[in-house]
């Protein structure tokens, strides 16, 4: 049988995350992140992270991936793998910008360069989140 356009394969989707993080770009912190994002109409976008020798401006490799998508004109996220040596977690401020194309019950994987991962709900990272809906006027 023919898989959904936005069929997840977890496995998948992490080894994109992998290979982006080996493009990463990150000779201050040498934390290298990357992350692979499917988006609801089937599509993947993955990004690295970008430091930059003025140290706030780097872009999480979350945000690269996303910014990537959005710009290919995607819109909804399907789903989420970052992957890190340790399986560090997804900063707030990325978490925050999953939730504008995401819906909170959006599956997460957070992987280690091993392949070992751990599954969470957007709605887990990012409770009670603030998103376009709480800018809706009949909601106030
Ligand atoms: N970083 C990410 O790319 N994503 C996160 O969610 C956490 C942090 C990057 C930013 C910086 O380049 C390095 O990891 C250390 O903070």
């Amino acid at each position: 049988m023919k898989k959904p356009k936005n069929f997840l394969d977890a496995t998948d989707l992490i080894r994109q995350a992998t290979e982006a993080r080996e493009r990463a770009y990150a000779p201050y912190s040498h934390y290298a992140v990357g992350a692979a994002v499917l988006t609801a109409d089937g599509r993947v976008f993955t990004g690295g992270n970008v430091e930059n020798a003025v140290y706030p401006l780097t872009l999480c490799a979350e945000r690269v991936a996303i910014t990537s998508a959005v710009a290919a004109g995607a819109r909804a996220i399907a789903a989420v793998a970052v992957v890190t040596e340790n399986a560090g977690t997804p900063c707030g401020s990325c978490r925050q910008v999953i939730r504008e194309f995401a819906a909170p019950e959006t599956p997460i994987f957070i992987a280690d360069t091993q392949g070992r991962y751990r599954e969470r709900t957007l709605a887990q990272l990012l409770p009670e989140s603030f998103s376009a809906a709480d800018l809706d006027d009949d909601k106030a």
